[in-house]
């Protein structure tokens, strides 16, 4: 009797939460994926290098981007997979070396806009809204070469490139995301050159980077405010990336370190985009530490009061990709000796990837809710990688506990997130390797048919599509 009552209360609170628990009618459920990653192909058709081609080409890398998934030819059944899973949207990137092989205006790949001009149409005819990303990383090899991010023309010919995507799938596409992850681009690229171009500028290249790119953005949504707007209502964003950051302690120092460091990193060009002008803190210390380096300007350019203003503001919504948790504590200022970055910021921090925090996702966006105040905000990718198997278990616990989280969000703290773009659609080159895997749909790297194959969390996703009900059972048994 006693233990009848038991099961009942707890059918009760189990049928309460997921009867209670469910995503708005309005929310948008996609994945992601990025052109270098799956397209393969890399010089068919007409298509030009990129500057990741040319950097794992070089190295003699054995994994590179040359194959991929090979979407270039497969992207029919990708398309059917996106439907299969009932996807409102797929995000996914242009290579702007592919419709323009150098970069430039004078070379326009007319089979590599029949590639994406395909793609797009098929998407909408299945129902599925193309959310296009125009720079994921891939910049063409000869604007590189002409100083790449480092050069402020860099702006100009993003402006051509950005201005022919409008043109040509402007009718078709309502949210384009300007620049992808550009903190990351800037590290890897230009500070500690693990990544392409391959310039390790840890105190200078970086900013200047951030700098530019920061323009290269600003001039692309306005570009389609004063061109294109009024014609096809899009939306257009920046797809800005940080981890959670976690005080190690309540101490005001730990405190104070957390703050810097989201300054530092979410802030950078958060910013600049939604309150105008570098954090405050960054424009501090990085002037700050310049001088004691006898430099005669801040390495952190300066922006000018235009320049603020035409920065500030262009964005429709905030898109944010997130994936763990990081916890800092207070450390003493790095001395002043070689410049960089994390003497600049000089937190000590650290990132347990196989830690999952569920609360993690709340905290962030709450915090993007507060500082910056967007309007509404889209998660551009959120994810967990696992090793090779069709059984992903630990993948499948992980969206639970971000989604959870994410519910949470919406439906007590009211933030108004419209959407949520799982990464990713399938296993795809992670930037130097196959091994890991972020995909709901397994790729067989070793077969030349490159075989596509459902994972366990592929289906779970589709039923949460289809039901908007999140199956929290496993983790209120977990808790
Ligand atoms: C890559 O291979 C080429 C041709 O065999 C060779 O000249 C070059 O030194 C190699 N580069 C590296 C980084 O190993
Ligand atoms: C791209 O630039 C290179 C170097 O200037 C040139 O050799 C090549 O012909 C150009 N390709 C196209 C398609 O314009
Ligand atoms: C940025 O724009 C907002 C909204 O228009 C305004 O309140 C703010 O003062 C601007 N920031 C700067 C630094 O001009
Ligand atoms: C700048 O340096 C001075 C002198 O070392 C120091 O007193 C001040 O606190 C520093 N300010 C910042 C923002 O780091
Ligand atoms: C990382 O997190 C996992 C899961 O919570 C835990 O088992 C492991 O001990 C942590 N590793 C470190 C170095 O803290
Ligand atoms: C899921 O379960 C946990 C633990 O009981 C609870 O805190 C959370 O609010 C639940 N979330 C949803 C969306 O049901
Ligand atoms: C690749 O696909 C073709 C055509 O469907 C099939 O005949 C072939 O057996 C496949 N090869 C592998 C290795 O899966």
């Amino acid at each position: 009797m006693f233990y009848l009552a038991k099961i009942i209360v707890f059918w009760f609170l189990v049928q309460n939460s997921l009867a209670t628990k469910t995503f708005p009618e309005s929310f948008m459920f996609g994945t992601g994926t990025a052109a270098f990653q799956i397209e393969g192909a890399w010089n068919e058709d007409g298509k030009g290098p990129s500057i990741w081609d040319t950097f794992f080409h070089k190295k003699n890398a054995t994994e590179n981007g040359d194959v991929a998934c090979d979407s270039y030819h497969k992207w029919k059944e990708d398309v059917q997979n996106a439907k299969d899973l009932g996807l409102k949207f797929y995000r996914f990137s242009i290579g702007w070396s592919r419709i323009m092989p150098n970069g430039t205006l004078n070379s326009v790949n007319q089979k590599g806009i029949e590639y994406y001009s395909n793609l797009i149409k098929a998407l909408k005819e299945e129902d599925i809204e193309p959310v296009v990303t125009l720079y994921h990383w891939d910049m063409p090899q000869y604007i590189s070469d002409l100083g790449g991010a480092l050069n402020v023309q860099f702006v100009d010919y993003f402006e051509d490139y950005v201005r022919l995507c409008y043109t040509l799938f402007g009718a078709y596409v309502k949210y384009w995301l300007t620049l992808n992850e550009p903190t990351i681009q800037c590290f890897v690229g230009y500070g500690y050159g693990v990544g392409a171009s391959g310039f390790a500028l840890p105190g200078d290249g970086l900013y200047q980077c951030s700098y530019v790119l920061l323009k290269a953005h600003a001039r692309a949504y306005r570009i389609y405010d004063e061109e294109f707007r009024d014609q096809y209502q899009g939306k257009v964003g920046i797809v800005l990336e940080t981890n959670w950051i976690e005080a190690e302690t309540e101490d005001p120092l730990d405190l104070e370190a957390q703050e810097r460091y989201l300054q530092f990193y979410l802030g950078w060009f958060a910013n600049p985009v939604y309150k105008g002008n570098w954090p405050d803190v960054m424009i501090d210390r990085i002037a700050n530490r310049s001088k004691l380096e006898n430099l005669a300007r801040s390495r952190l350019p300066a922006f000018t009061q235009d320049e603020i203003e035409y920065i500030n503001g262009t964005h429709d919504f905030f898109a944010i990709n997130t994936y763990y948790t990081s916890t800092v504590s207070y450390q003493e200022d790095e001395p002043i000796g070689t410049p960089s970055y994390s003497n600049d910021l000089s937190v000590d921090a650290s990132t347990n990837s196989s830690y999952i925090d569920n609360q993690a996702l709340r905290k962030l966006l709450n915090y993007i809710n507060d500082r910056y105040n967007p309007g509404s905000i889209i998660i551009t990718e959120n994810g967990r990688a696992t090793s090779d198997g069709l059984e992903d278990i630990e993948r499948i616990e992980y969206l639970k506990i971000y989604l959870c989280s994410l519910l949470d969000t919406i439906l007590e703290d009211n933030v108004n997130v419209i959407g949520y773009s799982l990464w990713s659609l399938m296993d795809n080159f992670e930037w130097g390797t196959y091994e890991t895997r972020f995909g709901i749909i397994r790729v067989d790297f070793d077969s030349p048919n490159r075989t596509r194959t459902w994972k366990e969390s592929a289906r779970w996703y589709q039923n949460l599509i289809a039901t908007r009900v999140l199956d929290n059972s496993t983790f209120i048994a977990n808790n």
